[in-house]
């Protein structure tokens, strides 16, 4: 059982204010905390080393991806990609997902595993392809699924999407191959590296609550 989040810190993360590394990590709650507040910072901050992670599926498969959003209240990661990726077939609903964050200036490693949920309709979808600039639903119009083979060299892209900022009209037939990849943590592993003495903790969901420990790095 723990506290409430440390709202300081969450506000200083929600409005991209670089989170400095020399924090004390004494308590589980400074720890939840920071883990809460990275992952909000990486959602929102391009230059975050967080914002993109690794993200594993139950295939032994892993990838770089952009990490959209962080929901703090339910724990959970929003990706975006092309529901015709491998990925989303690996994940379908409710897959299991492990993803890989690191911050080389902080000396912090998050580990967080979860179900995913490759979803294509919803008043979520519906709002992520809103919030989206036609230049990032271009990449849906690609005349293919992500990974199929190509006779030569190619963007997968109708030739006369190249290079272009489309309009409305033009990106709206991608919309039908736009997914959110949804992730609800269920445990997470937190590694700070320091001179004088790694630290690690690892926290595992348990209905509304989160129960945590400290390890041995
Ligand atoms: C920096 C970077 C960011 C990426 N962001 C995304 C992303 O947000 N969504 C996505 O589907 N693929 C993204 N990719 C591409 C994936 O790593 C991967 O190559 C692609 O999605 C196909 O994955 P799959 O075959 O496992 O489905 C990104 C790659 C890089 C290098």
């Amino acid at each position: 059982m723990f506290k409430a989040l440390n709202m300081n810190k969450v506000a200083l993360a929600s409005r991209g204010v670089a989170l400095t590394s020399n924090q004390m990590f004494d308590t589980l709650d400074d720890i939840r905390d920071d883990i809460a507040t990275r992952l909000i910072q990486a959602g929102k901050d391009r230059r975050s080393p967080m914002h993109t992670p690794v993200v594993g599926t139950s295939d032994a498969n892993l990838r770089v991806m952009v990490l959209r959003e962080f929901d703090g209240e339910q724990w959970g990661l929003r990706f975006h990609t092309d529901a015709r990726a491998p990925k989303c077939t690996a994940v379908r609903e409710g897959g299991a997902v492990g993803v890989l964050f690191y911050d080389p200036g902080a000396k912090t490693q998050i580990r967080a595993r979860g179900n995913g949920k490759a979803l294509t309709q919803g008043a979520q979808v519906d709002a992520a392809w809103k919030q989206s600039s036609n230049y990032a639903r271009r990449c849906y119009l690609a005349e293919g699924a992500p990974g199929r083979a190509a006779d030569g060299p190619t963007s997968g892209l109708p030739q006369w999407a190249e290079g272009i900022q489309p309009d409305d009209a033009q990106v709206a037939p991608a919309r039908e191959n736009f997914a959110i990849l949804t992730v609800e943590l269920t445990s997470l592993d937190w590694l700070y590296l320091a001179h004088d003495g790694h630290r690690r903790a690892r926290f595992r969901r348990d209905g509304a609550e989160w129960r945590g420990g400290f390890v041995i790095p």
